[in-house]
């Protein structure tokens, strides 16, 4: 059995170690109404906000005891790293299996994160069947609606978001050409919208992609799509950011007014999968770069009501999608391989809190 968080009790204990003897006070926390006090975690300095901080967490993660200890002690929410994408959930044709996602939805309750759920349609971690198969449109909207229904289905009251369509735009602002857009052309997304509604009429609806967190090309193929969305009446609640930044790249151009804008539409915005990457060896400039980029992701997120939350794509440089991915990059997340703290973190719990 993996610890549940301890969080409070901590508090509570330091308080009493404060106070030396005297009459115990309540512990300084976001429940309380005050200001967190110095224990705080990243997530009580964000619920102080109105915001959730996180972290995915891929499942063999959890079998690393302290990473996983951390997690839940120091998180508000978790989305499945791979859990819960179509390769895992159906990996055969209407044989569905929910064992991964179920295993950190299990984590998260024991531990009181709450789950976004990662994704419902995606061009990548499709299974064989369907990638191998030849489709006619007929046959391919009744595998996604089947599919999109089941998943949704299983974990309604479960997870409080999902990613319904993960990266379906191209860095030009084009329909990326899935096998969804070919074979059914645009009007799948709402499509799927709609289906995953009907399957939960709670949970908030987003679409999700990267390259989108400053203004471009792709960030105005989503603001149009959307605005168009809203028009039609099609259910769509989120708009989210994934944030996997580089430092060779530079910084997003205008994310706060970015945001801001999409809030405009009347939707939701969150950073979905934020890491901020380096050529490696990472040195002492970098990493304060790095820093100072964490702080301006937070502050960007906090300076719009409707940003509602900030996901790290993990916390720490020990478990990391980043340098299987891109070849010498990495040192990409605000926690090092030994799970200490690096300026990163330091400078997300100075943007929280100021
Ligand atoms: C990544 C996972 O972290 C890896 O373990 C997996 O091998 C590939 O996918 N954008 C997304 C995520 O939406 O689902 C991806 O996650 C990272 C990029």
């Amino acid at each position: 059995m993996r610890t549940t968080r301890v969080r409070s009790v901590a508090l509570a204990a330091a308080t009493a170690l404060l106070l030396g003897g005297l009459a115990a006070a309540p512990a300084a926390t976001a429940d309380s109404g005050k200001k967190p006090g110095a224990s705080a975690t990243l997530h009580d300095l964000a619920r102080a906000q109105g915001r959730y901080f996180g972290s995915a967490v891929d499942n063999p993660e959890l079998d690393d005891t302290p990473y996983a200890d951390l997690l839940g002690t120091e998180f508000g929410q978790t989305t499945p790293g791979n859990g819960m994408k179509w390769y895992a959930t159906e990996p055969q044709r209407g044989v569905f299996d929910f064992t991964a996602g179920d295993e950190i939805v299990d984590y998260a309750r024991a531990n009181g994160l709450k789950v976004r759920g990662h994704t419902l349609l995606w061009h990548s971690q499709l299974p064989d069947w369907l990638t191998s198969g030849t489709w006619s449109a007929d046959e391919l909207r009744s595998i996604l609606k089947n599919h999109i229904t089941t998943e949704v289905k299983h974990y309604r009251g479960k997870v409080f978001a999902w990613d319904v369509a993960n990266e379906i735009m191209n860095e030009d602002g084009t329909y990326r050409e899935n096998i969804f857009y070919k074979t059914l052309g645009p009007g799948y997304v709402a499509d799927a919208l709609r289906w995953a509604r009907a399957a939960d009429p709670k949970v908030k609806l987003y679409l999700n992609d990267y390259n989108v967190e400053g203004t471009g090309a792709k960030s105005d193929a989503y603001y149009t799509l959307i605005k168009q969305l809203k028009a039609d009446r099609v259910p769509i609640d989120g708009f989210g950011m994934q944030a996997h930044l580089a430092l060779q790249y530079g910084f997003p151009q205008q994310m706060r007014q970015n945001i801001k804008r999409f809030a405009g539409l009347g939707v939701d915005v969150a950073i979905t999968e934020l890491d901020i990457r380096m050529l490696l060896p990472a040195d002492a400039t970098e990493l304060a770069q790095q820093a100072d980029w964490y702080g301006q992701v937070t502050d960007a997120c906090l300076a719009v009501k409707r940003c509602v939350g900030i996901t790290l794509w993990g916390y720490s440089d020990r478990h990391s999608w980043i340098p299987a991915v891109f070849d010498g990059e990495g040192a990409a997340l605000p926690w090092d391989e030994n799970l200490q703290h690096k300026p990163a973190y330091d400078a997300i719990r100075k943007a929280l809190t100021d």
